[in-house]
């Protein structure tokens, strides 16, 4: 029990997921056929449960994958399917999936996207309201918020078993303040003092102007996730 409450503690600043077997993937992995994968699985195997993962929250949110880290039975299929939870006003950073395109289908509320693909290009942005579906091409630097004040449900899939997520924000200020500095103009800005949010859960606390309009604060807890 205490572990568990330890554990709970410490889930939020992880940052990725964990491979929750690695012997079973590696055995999958070299399986020959699908049948011999297949005897490795169980019929429970082959069921994924979003809300009891650790990420599936809405305080502010969070980004559960099913892919070879948490759900083994994907291997060799080339897929992931996230459910992204996003708690009123909750963003997710700007990121990218180094290796998958990601299509991502509104079910439940407003959320407003935001996408560059490269040097060069506009960027691309959406009202992505339920029943409605947004591509994020592989590589393209994304985000996203819920600009409303009830919770967001989306779906999200990505073709790739093992797409990554790579946050721009704690990429960009892990480089040293004197090559930041060169990076910005040297304007005075290397983002000295800055504190960037831990990747966590893979959401975060969204805009102060949403967060107003919906009489929350940054840290908000919802009842449910108390
Ligand atoms: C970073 O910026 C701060 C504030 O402008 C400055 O005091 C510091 O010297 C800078 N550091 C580097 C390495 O440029």
């Amino acid at each position: 029990m205490y572990l568990l409450a330890l554990l709970a503690l410490l889930a939020p600043a992880l940052a990725v997921d964990r491979t929750s077997n690695p012997d079973l993937v590696s055995r999958l992995k070299t399986a020959a056929t699908v049948l011999d994968r297949l005897a490795l699985l169980s019929d429970t195997d082959f069921l994924f449960d979003f809300e009891a993962q650790s990420y599936a929250t809405y305080s502010p949110g969070g980004v559960v994958n099913a892919n070879a880290a948490t759900f083994p039975a994907v291997v060799g299929t080339g897929m992931t399917v996230a459910l992204l939870h996003l708690g009123p006003c909750s963003i997710l950073p700007a990121h990218l999936h180094p290796r998958a395109t990601n299509m991502v289908v509104s079910v439940q509320g407003q959320v407003h996207t935001w996408m560059v693909q490269e040097n060069g290009a506009r960027t691309v942005e959406t009202d992505l309201t339920p029943g409605k579906l947004t591509i994020f091409p592989q590589g393209s630097v994304h985000m996203m918020q819920n600009v409303g004040c009830d919770k967001a449900l989306l779906v999200s899939s990505l073709n790739s078993e093992d797409a990554g997520t790579h946050n721009v924000a704690n990429a960009l200020f892990g480089f040293q303040a004197g090559m930041l500095d060169a990076v910005f103009g040297y304007s005075g800005f290397n983002g000295s003092g800055m504190r960037i949010p831990a990747v966590g859960t893979g959401a975060g606390y969204g805009s102060m102007e949403c967060l107003a309009r919906c009489g929350l604060t940054p840290g908000y807890k919802l009842d449910e996730d108390k």
